[in-house]
């Protein structure tokens, strides 16, 4: 087929496959000012009228809320008489979902880049390039399949081929429409090949890093062909009726994986109703996804010493530090709070150093709101991992989940620069060391032995 005809196809698809259109939904800042206008905000929340894209609601804190055209008035008609201010901040939430589909039509269908977001098969097809390119340093790994058939799939970079390696995992897409942290996490699993900085590749090199970029490939699929929205998997199990919440009974499809994992499961900040955004499953581990990285987190614990497991979501700027069920004075409950915290302050702060993007850092409970049967969480309170953090990677809100592409380099670099921090800090503590130490030993020997010869 002409290569234009083909170009044209793919425009046509992506145009018209997307089924749920956002024309004219509008997005409101809304911020409640006291303890009555944060509950007046909690019951919209739960009537589920309006879309939240974010669900903390608290005192001075700014929410973001979708509105649909033909509810806008009424939305706007209710605030006002509450006495609480709504900005209207985008007009159309389309024309954000169409730009963040746009491809660059000049390149070529081979090239990878970083500069417009990936589909899965694009994604997958390129885990399988690097591998092919760096066949001694880098396999890729199937950790399950889904609902829908399709492989979860990763990439595992192992330089040193060490019998009991130091171990990282990283894991992306948990969240379906958070297309920031596939496009972060194939960004640094790039320069871990590439890079020629050196702490960089000291931080590709002493660890073994298993890197998971769309830990929902269903969820992901289903953004790019029904709904850039969505944010669960995509299991039809609990398939019910949705218009006690005026929703579409699609919403019911599928279940929240980041609610799922084992650990204080539906204990707070989590819903057994499947219309809603935050439907934890029937039980926990019910899902293919979270049994998956559960047991591919054990067996990287029996291949050796499993330091990291960081979690990428977005959107708001922080880091998390588990549990995400517990505040004040409660964090330390986490048996190494103390240092995760400092590793995390750390890594912010550098973070910040290179684009001036503030970072928060705290726990989940603290800064966002309280959630159970989170994978992080797990990682920390069920596997025992010891430097278990959560970014939630760029904006603020402005674009949210529809981050413009040519914020995923910038956002990928200030997020490599946390990590090297990240990983100098917690060797500093201790919880691991380069073992290159072997070698300074030997060289140090050999100089003595000559020195010895010389001498005599
Ligand atoms: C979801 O579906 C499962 C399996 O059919 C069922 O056992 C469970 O009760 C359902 N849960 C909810 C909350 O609907
Ligand atoms: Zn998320």
């Amino acid at each position: 087929m002409d290569t234009k005809v083909k170009l044209l196809l793919v425009l046509i698809a992506t145009v018209c496959v997307n089924a749920v259109s956002y024309r004219d939904y509008k997005v409101y800042d809304v911020v409640p000012k006291t303890k009555e206008d944060v509950s007046i905000l909690k019951n919209l929340l739960e009537e589920n009228k309006y879309i939240f894209w974010s669900y903390a609601v608290k005192v001075d804190n700014v929410v973001k809320i979708m509105v649909a055209p033909e509810k806008k008035d009424d939305f706007e008609k209710y605030l006002s008489s509450a006495g609480i201010d709504a900005k209207l901040v985008i007009e159309d939430v389309q024309r954000l979902v169409d730009a963040q589909l746009q491809r660059p039509v000049s390149r070529s269908q081979q090239e990878y880049n970083w500069d417009y977001y990936q589909t899965l098969d694009e994604i997958y097809a390129w885990l399988d390039k690097v591998a092919e390119d760096h066949p001694n340093v880098v396999s890729t790994f199937e950790i399950g399949t889904t609902i829908e058939n399709r492989a979860i799939r990763g990439i595992k970079i192992d330089y040193k081929k060490q019998e009991r390696p130091t171990i990282g995992f990283l894991k992306g897409g948990l969240h379906a429409r958070e297309w920031i942290t596939p496009a972060t996490l194939t960004w640094i699993v790039n320069q871990f090949l590439t890079s020629e900085d050196t702490n960089v590749r000291n931080l590709a090199e002493n660890v073994v890093w298993h890197v998971i970029p769309v830990a929902n490939p269903d969820g992901y699929v289903y953004t790019f062909t029904n709904d850039r929205m969505w944010r669960k998997n995509r299991n039809r199990a609990n398939f019910t009726s949705c218009a006690h919440l005026g929703l579409n009974d699609d919403m019911s499809n599928g279940i929240d994986l980041n609610r799922n994992f084992g650990y204080l499961w539906m204990t707070t900040g989590a819903s057994q109703d499947p219309c809603t955004q935050t439907f934890a499953g029937p039980t926990a581990f019910s899902e293919r996804e979270s049994v998956a990285i559960a047991n591919y987190i054990y067996s990287l614990q029996r291949q050796g010493n499993l330091v990291y497991y960081l979690g990428f979501h977005s959107y708001t700027q922080l880091i998390l530090v588990p549990y995400s069920h517990v505040g004040g004075a409660d964090v330390l409950s986490v048996p190494n709070y103390g240092d995760l915290f400092e590793i995390a302050a750390k890594g912010a702060a550098k973070l910040t150093e290179r684009y001036n993007t503030p970072y928060r850092i705290g726990t989940s409970a603290d800064i966002l709101y309280e959630v159970s049967g989170s994978g992080f969480d797990w990682a920390k309170g069920q596997a025992g991992v010891p430097v278990v953090l959560l970014y939630e990677l760029r904006d603020l809100g402005q674009y949210g989940f529809l981050l413009p592409a040519d914020q995923i380099v910038p956002n990928s670099e200030e997020v490599l620069d946390s990590l090297v921090e990240i990983d100098r800090v917690t060797r500093q503590i201790g919880y691991y060391h380069y073992q290159n130490g072997g070698q300074i030993l030997k060289t140090s020997i050999l100089l003595l032995v000559s020195a010895m010869l010389f001498v005599l």
